[in-house]
């Protein structure tokens, strides 16, 4: 491997920075050139490459986002998006890629391999950490922390007026975030997607429930009710709850990255670099059980799901 084309892609996410620097870095150790590739796959459709340089990524690792920029792109879905891609990277003399994404962006280049044999390693970058083949994806744990120091504000509210609050949550369809920032801020009641009861719980719950306390509920936005349906239902089941809600939005995606984040960033974009040198292709980077890891493309459309320890503590604190 001599150049390296490396792009970010999908919904930005706290931590691609150090990722971005991290690659560059371990990278022009071993003599190998890096370019960027700007606004994703739409970027490769446009030619849109710039030079990396390490001192410049080293000033960037605090911030979120992604300086490398980032897009959802409907174009590489079509065969001649994909095809004007691999031109420009033949034209800019890229023999590897490292892109940072979630699910969506490792689909995409695997349609790539489908038309080309460059070697293309992924690392997981969202928010939502539904990423299998990784413990945590990069930006989880700086919106987890987002979201619990929210909820941690809304409770002052809630507990002075004894209010309840219904706080949505991001995460597509995964309900990790949920879990996460629910039991870190001592909700008392969490509704995601993998656990459909959970609303029945919340209900039984607050049957004659009088109003004389504080209530969190944390909802994930995958749920199969919205947050409306969600009041909806409670107000129907006890009207005499003073009730509001609240959705945290793209502020969970934003803001400077964990220390977490930052190393995960370091060590996936470490972990990228040396997979592309021993010659593999087509796999994501992840960290399992403190070990770097590989794992197939092929394997990563599975949803990374709530496990039953997890599960096990929502049933003890917020039931
Ligand atoms: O995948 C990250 C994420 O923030 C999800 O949690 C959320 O559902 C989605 O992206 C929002 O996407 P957009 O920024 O396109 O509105």
């Amino acid at each position: 491997i001599k150049h390296i084309g490396l792009f970010t892609s999908g919904g930005d996410a706290p931590g691609m920075n150090a990722a971005l620097y991290a690659v560059v870095k371990a990278a022009s150790a071993k003599g190998i050139k890096v370019s960027g590739i700007r606004k994703g796959f739409e970027g490769l459709i446009d030619n849109d490459f710039v030079e990396l340089k390490t001192k410049q990524l080293q000033k960037t690792m605090h911030l979120g986002g992604t300086v490398l920029k980032t897009a959802r792109s409907e174009r590489f879905r079509t065969v001649e998006g994909r095809e004007v891609a691999l031109q420009n990277i033949h034209d800019n003399h890229i023999d590897g890629l490292i892109a940072i994404g979630g699910d969506g962006t490792f689909r995409g280049i695997s349609l790539l391999s489908e038309i080309s044999d460059i070697p293309c390693i992924g690392i997981p970058g969202t928010i939502d950490n539904d990423t299998v083949g990784t413990d945590f994806t990069l930006g989880f744990d700086s919106a987890v922390n987002t979201a619990m120091n929210c909820i941690d504000n809304i409770r002052d509210t809630a507990e002075s007026h004894n209010r309840m609050f219904v706080i949505e949550v991001m995460g597509r369809d995964s309900g990790y975030i949920g879990v996460y920032s629910g039991l870190t801020s001592g909700a008392d009641s969490i509704l995601i997607p993998e656990s459909p009861q959970d609303m029945t719980y919340l209900l039984d719950k607050i049957h004659g429930y009088e109003s004389e306390d504080a209530f969190i509920v944390v909802l994930s936005e995958g749920n199969e009710l919205s947050i409306d349906r969600v009041s909806q239902q409670i107000r129907q089941v006890n009207d005499a709850i003073d009730l509001r809600v609240c959705k945290l939005g793209h502020i969970q995606r934003g803001g400077n990255p964990t220390a977490a984040d930052r190393i995960l960033g370091i060590r996936l974009g470490v972990a990228a670099v040396n997979a592309l040198i021993q010659g593999e292709s087509n796999k994501m980077a992840g960290i399992c059980n403190n070990q770097p890891v590989l794992t197939p493309f092929s394997e990563i459309a599975k949803q990374h799901a709530i496990d039953a320890e997890q599960q096990s503590l929502v049933d003890l604190f917020c039931r």
